[in-house]
Formats: structure tokens, sequence, C-alpha cells
């Protein structure tokens, strides 16, 4: 059966904080109280949720707004945009500030001098990055696809769309709400440490956004996610808004019982690599799940990992069919095997394989 997904209320108030809440102004709440716990939460959305990872990307270029309103169109229940700033301080759609790998930007000899090496968070980056471009040269360039090996289809689309604005998807996903009344919005702030380091605070510059359009609040429909514990603290801090700790696969210590203790104190969820969730084993195929989902909950902790791809390519040995990678294997029942693990929703390129999967678990969950 499909459950509610939590706020934090205490089910013998719940009623009458919903009517407070409707009736008040929203104002940030105590710690304590905002972070009672999953038990006794009011529902928002029912889970588990189709997560559309950067819109609908198996079939548009990521980050598109094509991108996401075919998401919408595929009956998604979350759209999720990755945000970095431009140098003149506007949050754009991008899973990462280096742009080559989805853009056009390589083929402008007007932005050849821009090519540089950085440092970011460890890691050396050659390329072009979105903080060294004021909007208006952003908005010049045009999206394509980030893996046209595995998805050669999808280049059709090169040099058709724009890099949006975090105000351009916002508007994309109040259009699908008129469609779907309960559609989220699900955020992504990237490196946020390294551009709090270069004078660029997007904690703040999201938080803007958010109060600007009323979107704060505990019945917000939009949640925030970050990697970085400290970016997701400062979230938390700046705006009442429900906040998702990712746990990228290198980020075991976040996992363990104690580490989600103090995650709780700052977050709503947790959205780990799904290898945390259900592991591929040294065979190559999935292994039994892990206590991530139990432990999670018994701390009041949706759990969203990520990310579901229906190609040959990504999918665990035994679900592939054919040595073709850019065909999709049997992708339905991996899905419903990881719907069947009780996780609140998952990421997947593919919302419109993810919503049938949630159909076929949800059917079997409803046999006898
Ligand atoms: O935000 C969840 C998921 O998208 C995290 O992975 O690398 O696609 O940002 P990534």
């Amino acid at each position: 059966m499909r459950r509610t997904a939590p706020l934090r209320r205490r089910p013998a108030l719940a009623a009458a904080l919903l009517l407070l809440a409707l009736l008040v102004p929203a104002a940030p709440a105590a710690a304590d109280d905002r972070h009672p716990g999953r038990g006794g939460e009011e529902s928002l959305v029912e889970t588990p949720w189709v997560i559309a990872h950067r819109g609908a990307s198996a079939y548009r270029p990521e980050h598109t707004l094509a991108a996401y309103r075919l998401a919408v169109r595929q009956r998604a229940d979350v759209i999720e945009p990755d945000l970095v700033p431009t140098s003149d301080g506007h949050l754009i759609a991008r899973h990462e500030n280096e742009l080559g790998g989805t853009t056009d930007v390589d083929e402008r000899p007007e932005f050849a001098d821009r090519r540089t090496t950085k440092v970011i968070d460890g890691v050396r980056v050659t390329g072009w990055f979105a903080e060294d471009f004021t909007l208006a040269e952003i908005k010049t360039l045009r999206a394509e696809e980030r893996i046209p090996d595995i998805r050669p289809r999808n280049t059709r689309y090169d040099g058709r769309y724009e890099i949006p604005t975090f105000e351009e998807v916002l508007e994309v996903w109040e259009q699908g709400r008129r469609r779907n009344r309960d559609l989220l919005l699900i955020p992504e702030l990237k490196h946020g440490g390294y551009f709090d380091s270069i004078g660029l605070d997007t904690e703040a510059m999201l938080a803007a956004t958010l109060r600007e359009r009323g979107l704060d609040g505990r019945r917000s429909p939009v949640i925030v996610q970050s990697f970085e514990p400290g970016s997701a603290r400062e979230v938390d801090r700046l705006v009442d808004v429900r906040v998702v700790q990712l746990i990228s696969g290198a980020q075991r210590e976040l996992t363990t019982p104690g580490a989600l203790d103090e995650v709780a104190e700052y977050a709503d969820a947790i959205g780990p690599d799904l290898r945390w969730v259900l592991p591929i084993g040294a065979d190559g195929r999935a292994d039994e799940p892990t206590p991530l989902v139990a432990d999670a909950h018994d701390r009041g902790l949706l759990v969203t990992p990520y990310t579901l791809r229906s190609e040959n390519a990504h999918l665990p040995d035994g679900y592939d069919i054919g040595a073709d990678p850019t065909r999709y294997g049997d992708y339905l029942d991996y899905y419903v095997a990881v719907y069947a693990t009780g996780v609140d929703g998952v990421f997947s390129d593919n919302p419109d394989h993810l919503y049938r999967a949630r159909e076929a678990y949800e059917r079997a969950q409803r046999r006898p």
C-alpha cells in the first residue's frame, strides 16, 4: 500500500496544527517541534514517489525545460533540478558548474579564453565554469546530451534548448502543478562550500527565492537537497523548508545509526546512493537490502535513493537483456525490487518506467 509522506507533527495535534497552518503565516518552529520523528507526522503527498532525475533525462538532454515538462507528462511526483550560480548571482539548472559536458560552450570561439582548470571539492577539473559567466552569456549556450554513446537518440535535441534559470524551472513546475496539484520540486544545491569560498552564497540565494515566492513553510512542496552536511544545515537555518541529506557512494560514514541521529537534527530525509540500500555484490548482481531504510525510518527520515536508469549499461547483472548497452534491460523487475526495500521514493532518468514499476509494486502489495 502507498504510505503518506510525513511532516513532523504528533498525531493528537495534527488536525489542530493543520488548521493553524492554514490560518496563520508560517514561521520557523523550534528545532524539537520540527524534528519529532516520522511516526507522528501529517501527510503531504503519498509515497513512494516517482522522482524525475534531472527531468526525464533519458529522453531529453538533462536539466532542460523540455526534460522537466516531459517528466510532468510522464506522471512524475517530483521534479529534480540541480543548481549552480552564475557570476552575477543567478541560480541555473546544471548538474555541475563545469559546462563543457552538457552544453555547446566548447564550440563557442567567443568563450575559448574562459577555459581553465580549478580544484572543486578536492578534484581538479578543466573546462568552462558557470561562475565565470553572466546569465546573459549562459543564455547564449545550448544544452547537449551528456551521454551520447548510451543515449544516441537524445542527440537529435542537441542545440535546441537554453540553460534554464531556477526561476524558469519554478514556472514550469507551477504549470505542472495545474496538471498535478501534488507535484513536488526537489532542487539540489551543488558544491555549496566551494561557492561560499568564492563569495557566491547559493544557500542564501535559494532561501531568498523560496521566501519571495511563498514557498517556505512546513507545507511547502519544495524540498531542498545537498550532499554537503554544512550546506544542508545552512539551508535548514536560513529557511523553514524540508531538507534532504544526500549520501554519495563515498560517504559511508553518513549511513551509520550514530550519523543518522545527527542528520535527523536538521533533515527530513536521506537521499543515499542506491548501493547503500540495495548493494551490488562482487558478482555484479543485486544483493540483499541493508538495514539503512529501517534505520532511517526509525529516526523519522524518509529515504529517497538515486538513480535508476533503464539501459543495460546501467542495470545490475541479471537484469540486462542482450549485449547492447544502449538497449533497455529488464528494468521493471529491478525497479520493483528497489521499491520493495521500503524506500519512500526513487530517482530515475526514466520516470515513465518508474511509474509503471510503482503500479506493479502496488499491485503485488495488494495481493493476499
Ligand atoms: O539528488 C539526488 C541525485 O540526483 C544525486 O545524484 O549526482 O545526480 O546529483 P546526482
